[in-house]
Parts: C-alpha cells; structure tokens; sequence
C-alpha cells in the first residue's frame, strides 16, 4: 500500500487507485449531489419511474461508499425536496420506502463503516416510522469518525433561509443578539448545515443545469459539475471525472 493509502478507523482509504499524490492533497472536502434523472432513466428502458429510483437508491449506496473511499469528509445528498410532494402519491410512497429500506439497513453497517448520518430539511411531515428511524440512525452513527453524509429530506434552499432568518428574528426580538450582529457567520450557525463546510463541488447529473433550490446559502463560492448522465449512470469513473474537473479549475473566492 503507498503513502496515500491509509486505513481511518478500519476503514480502507484508496484514493491513490484514483488520484495522484498532488491531487489527493487538494481533494474536495465536502461534495453534495442533486441525484436527477431516475425517471428518465427509467422511461428510456420502458420501466415505471420508480424503478429508476430503486436503481438511483443503489447509485446513492454506492456513491456514499466512494465518497468514503477516497477519504471525502462530506457527502450531501438532495433526496426529496419541498416540491416533491407534487408527484404522484405512489412515486412519493417508493422514495419514502426506499429511504426506509436504506436507514434500516444503514443501522448494522454504519459503525462498521464509520459513516455518520445527518439529515437536512424539515422532518416534521415524515412519517412517524421513518422520523423514528431518521433519528435511530442519527444517534447511532453521531461518534462515526469517517464519511459524513447529510441527507436532505423536505428540503429547500429559501425554506431553510427562511427559517434561519426566522430564527434570528426571534434571539433578535428577545434581545439576545443585536441586529447589526447578525452576519453571514450568525445566519450559518441556523442553518442545517451548521459547523460543516460549503460544498466545494456540486455534482448534477440529468441533463438539466440548474440549482433547484438546493444548498442556495451553502453554494456562494462552490464549483458545479454538470452531466449528461442520468443519476443512476453515475458510477466511480463518472464521480472521478467530476472530481477531475473540480481539480482543474482556479478557485479564486472572489479574490484573483
Ligand atoms: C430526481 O430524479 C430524484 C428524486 C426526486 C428522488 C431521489 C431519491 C432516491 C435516489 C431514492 C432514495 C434516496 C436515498 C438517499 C436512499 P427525477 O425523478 O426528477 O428524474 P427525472 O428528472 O428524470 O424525472
């Protein structure tokens, strides 16, 4: 095994299968995905939509154990946003079950891996079953050293703005913060994301080049990378090519 290769709490990290030593040193920290094209993916194999998504949850699983592979320290992933509820009742019923199936199964494996689980977005419309499992798996992985990956369920960008400044409105209301106070570091400590970094690269497969209320607050200086590729395509070599990408460019953050 070379220098780059190296086990985290048994976990084998392999980056160096991927990535020269160079490129390891400068590896994104934090990588979020919008996981788009099941449907399509689907309907160009004459499949129901929800079969995509079954194959999309696969792609996700697989994602996840990449991501930790390579020694990426933040893996958000957008798996049903605010305006998903608009879909067809049945659709929403197979991503709602296949999010169960893959909790219940991440309860046994998670320590093993030693990824964390966290979740984004507002859980309050979940059901019962799946809120209880949300927060199994939260407290059961919350030592988990290795991977975080935050899932992002009833999730919106504006909501999550909205709330923070919200919140901000009442410590303001009840004269625990001044309003000259509130600043960018302040509104981000009300924020899902609270004390974990930007994503320094968002990955959009599916054709489609847009944000979709996803990370709004978080993505101010990110790198996107997007693909023709539909959700469930995306295998190692298309998350290296993304990668790749990413190291190529010239992060300047606003400077020159
Ligand atoms: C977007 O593709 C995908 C979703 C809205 C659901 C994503 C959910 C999963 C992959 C399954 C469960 C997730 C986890 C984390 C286990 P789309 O349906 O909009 O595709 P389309 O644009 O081709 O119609």
């Amino acid at each position: 095994m070379c220098a780059a290769s190296y086990a985290v709490m048994g976990v084998i990290m392999s980056a160096d299968r991927y990535f020269t030593e160079d490129e390891i040193q400068r590896l994104p920290v934090h990588i979020a995905a919008i996981m788009d094209g099941n449907g399509r993916w689907a309907k160009a194999r004459l499949l129901p939509r929800t079969a995509g998504h079954r194959v999309g949850s696969e792609t996700f699983r697989r994602a996840a154990e990449f991501m930790s592979e390579i020694g990426v320290r933040y893996f958000t992933v957008y798996a049903f946003s605010t305006e998903n509820w608009k879909r067809p009742p049945e659709e929403v019923g197979v991503i709602m079950e296949l999010l169960e199936k893959y909790l219940n199964e991440s309860v046994s494996s998670m320590a093993e891996k030693n990824i964390r689980l966290n979740f984004f977005g507002d859980l309050s419309r979940l059901s019962l079953r799946l809120l209880a499992l949300v927060e199994k798996t939260r407290k059961i992985s919350e030592n988990c050293t290795g991977l975080c990956v935050n899932v992002c369920l009833n999730y919106g960008g504006r909501q999550e703005i909205v709330r923070a400044a919200r919140a901000a409105a009442e410590e303001a209301l009840a004269g625990r913060v001044c309003p000259e106070n509130i600043d960018e570091n302040y509104l981000s400590s009300f924020m899902y994301s609270k004390g974990i970094p930007d994503p320094d690269l968002i990955i959009r497969p599916g054709r489609e080049v847009r944000i979709s209320n996803f990370l709004l607050w978080q993505c101010a200086y990110s790198e996107f990378y997007f693909t023709d590729k539909m959700w469930p395509e995306m295998d190692e070599t298309e998350f290296v090519k993304a990668i790749k990408s990413y190291l190529d460019r010239n992060r300047r953050f606003g400077g020159i």
